[in-house]
Formats: structure tokens, sequence, C-alpha cells
């Protein structure tokens, strides 16, 4: 299958928040000097998003939805004439907050487009199930981008697993932690909608699942408000959860977002995992390969996620590299080879992919454990087993 005679992809992008701006957009806009990516538009909520977005990216052309002068003007449906515009071979991604992924998922389903998301899919195990019947119904992809996935520290422990070397999975720990400007700053508006398990514990639950293969069998949260109620936050400062895997074997997730703003990275993180006939360890934070700088002070430096490289041809320009950028790339190239291969291949090409990529089956993980999660908290941390289209039920 042939990918040069196709036409660039043009591409709607929902939401102007961190994501868009730090990864989303640089990625695309990469691509498109690359010339396999059209037209790029973005619809956020607020005309100020779009005018503070064109100050970043002040020499690329893109639309900007809402399209008004007044900063102020906010328009929570404008995504819907954008995708109705949006003409084939086309994508749209979805980064807007996690409890508003759904109608824009089904919005663009509807429409024939296909969709990248940002984790988590949903928040409810029904949401999930209505995405992918209609993207069943449809024949359309939708992909989740849990760009841990993307990981080589990440994918080395699946390697290894998969050859056989750590055995069977016992237990093991993974810890996820943000610095308190995400719920106080960047979240401030929908971070009790959400909490720091739901939007970044979820990577790890999902990378368990990509390690092993297994599935969840009852999970049990718990969560804590100490820190943001006093500084006038409904949302919590941390949570925790204990997954019980179909083998028996546990992890326990450790989440929180209220780390100091003196900690010199956005993201404590790091998984260790327990088998058979071996040991993983790894912090996913701290690379070894730190700055202290008099501009930027003390800096953590994920060298792998997404940074600025020189270009190799040109040093005196700037290329994005990293697993953030690669878990966009992957699913807009697959996105390519389906409309490269037609409308008859479309069902067997989904079928394969949905094995090795987080298309709705494999996502459906992370939101069943978000919605366990959230129901155990809300039960004094009882435990809440999955029935067989993994809905939660609590325990007796
Ligand atoms: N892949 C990752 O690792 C990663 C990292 C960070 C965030 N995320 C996810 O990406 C999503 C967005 O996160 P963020 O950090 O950019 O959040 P953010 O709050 O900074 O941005 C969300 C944006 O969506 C906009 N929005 C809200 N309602 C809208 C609507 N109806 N139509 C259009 N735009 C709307 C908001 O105005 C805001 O600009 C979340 O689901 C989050 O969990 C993923």
């Amino acid at each position: 299958m042939s990918l040069k005679n196709l036409p660039a992809l043009n591409v709607v992008v929902v939401g102007g928040g961190m994501i868009t701006a730090e990864v989303i957009l640089p990625t695309l806009l990469q691509a498109r000097k690359e010339g396999w990516i059209g037209d790029v538009t973005l619809a956020s909520r607020r005309a100020k998003t779009i005018h503070e977005l064109r100050k970043q990216f002040p020499d690329e052309k893109w639309d900007g939805l809402p399209d008004a002068k007044d900063p102020e003007h906010s328009d929570a449906d404008c995504y819907k004439e954008a995708i109705r515009k949006l003409k084939g071979p086309a994508a749209v991604l979805v980064a807007t907050p996690d409890h508003l992924h759904t109608p824009v998922i089904l919005e663009a389903l509807a429409s024939g487009h296909d969709v990248i998301v940002q984790k988590p899919l949903c928040l409810k195990v029904s949401d999930a199930h209505e995405i992918a019947r209609l993207a069943r119904q449809k024949n359309l992809y939708v992909y989740t981008d849990y760009h841990k996935r993307h990981d080589k520290a990440v994918r080395a422990a699946k390697y290894k697993f998969s050859k056989g070397e750590l055995g069977e999975m016992l237990c093991g720990h993974a810890w996820i932690e943000e610095r308190r400007e995400m719920p106080l700053k960047y979240f401030a508006l929908w971070a009790a909608e959400s909490s720091s398990f739901e939007y970044i514990g979820c990577h790890y639950v999902d990378a368990y699942h990509f390690i092993t293969g297994l599935t969840p069998k009852r999970v049990a949260g718990f969560a804590q408000a100490k820190l943001l109620p006093k500084l006038g936050k409904k949302a919590k400062d941390a949570g925790q959860a204990i997954v019980e895997w179909e083998d028996g074997s546990v992890l326990y997730v450790q989440t929180s977002w209220v780390l100091p703003e003196s900690n010199p990275n956005l993201t404590n993180q790091g998984l260790q995992l327990t088998g058979t006939e071996g040991e993983y360890r790894a912090d996913h934070a701290d690379r070894n390969s730190n700055f202290v700088t008099q501009s930027g002070g003390v800096q953590r430096y994920n060298p792998h996620f997404f940074k600025p490289y020189n270009d190799w041809d040109d040093p005196a320009k700037t290329s994005w590299v990293g697993y953030g950028g690669e878990s966009i790339l992957q699913p807009l190239e697959d996105i390519r080879k389906l409309h490269a291969a037609g409308p008859s291949a479309r069902p067997a090409m989904l079928e394969q992919l949905e094995k090795t990529r987080p298309l709705p089956t494999q996502a459906l993980i992370g939101t069943a454990v978000n919605e366990a999660f959230r129901l155990s908290v809300q039960n004094g941390s009882r435990f809440v087993r999955f029935d067989e289209k993994m809905f939660p039920i609590l325990e007796a």
C-alpha cells in the first residue's frame, strides 16, 4: 500500500490547553513541514485560548475557533462546526478535559472521521462501549494516546516479559505524582471533575495491561483531601488504588498532584515489577541527564519524553523528538494507511489493529479501573469487581 499518492491528512484538534500547546501542535506542525499533514484547525472553548496559541506559534498557518476578537468570547460547541467542515482524508484529535472526551469523539465518529483522543478514553465504561459500538458500526479508528506505551523504558519491560525473562507476575508498584500547579493553575476549572488517579494514574494501569496483557479483576481506591480544600478547591490531593489482576498479581498505583512547587520536574513517576523470574525497577522521571542553569534553575530532565533537539541537517532549526510525539504520529500513520487501503479493507485492518493498539477494547481497561476507583472511594474503599463487560460492581 503506497502512502505517496495519498493527499495529506487534514486535522481538527479540539481543546487548546497544555497538551495541545506543548505536544500536539508542535508534532502536527512538524509533520506538516514533512508534507503529510494538510490543513490544521484548532477548536477550543474560549477565543482567548486561540489568541494565546497564535502568539506561541506566530509563523504557522492554522484556523482557530472561536474566531472572535473579544478574548472572553466562549463557544463550547464550535468544535461541531470544525468537524462538519473537515474534508477527508482527515483525523480528529480530542484534547478536552477528561470528562469532556465522549461528546467530541461521538460527534467525530458520527461525521465519519477517525479519532485520536488523549488518555483516558473517557471516564465511564458505558461511554467506552458506546464509542466502541459506533466506531465498529462505521468502521472507524479510535486511538487513545497512552504515550507511556512508547517510552522505551516501558517497551523494554514488555519485551522482557514477553520473552519470559520476568516469569509470571506477582506484584508491582507504580508512582506518578505532579506539582500542585496542576490542580491550582492549569486544571483549576476541572480538577474536581477528575482526580490525580483518573488523570495520570491511568497511565500505569494501562502500562501494566500493555506489558502483561492481563485484565483487572478488582480494585480498591483510596483518596485524601487535606491541602486543596484549605486552598478553596474541591479536588482531592491524592489517590491510590490496589488493582488485583486476573492471575492474582497485584499493582499498587500511587498518585498525587500537590508536590511542592520546588520539585525539580513536573511529574515524578516510575514503575517496579516483581515476577517469579525477575524484577524491573525504573525511575521514569530521573533519566540521569539533569540540568542546573541560571535561567531555568534545577531541572530534572527527561530527554525521552518530547524535547527540542538541533535538526541533523540544519542545526539552526529545532526538531521535536520523543515518545510524547511518537504516540500521536503512530495513530496518524495508521489513519493514513486506512485511507490508502480504502473502505473495503477497513474492517480487517481495524480487527488487526485492535490487537496491538489502544483502540477501544484495550483503552476500556483504563476507563474501567478509573470508574472502579471512583466508586470504591465513594464507598469507604470497598473492593469493586468487574462484570464480563468491565462494568464495575461494588463488592458486598
Ligand atoms: N497524553 C498525555 O500524557 C497527556 C498529558 C496531559 C494531558 N493529557 C490529557 O489531555 C486532555 C487535555 O489536557 P490538558 O492538559 O491540555 O488540559 P487543559 O485544561 O490545559 O486544556 C483543555 C482545553 O480544552 C478546552 N475545552 C473545554 N471544553 C471544550 C469544548 N467543549 N470544546 C473545545 N474545547 C474545550 C479548554 O478550554 C482547554 O483549552 C486531558 O484529557 C488530559 O488528561 C494527556
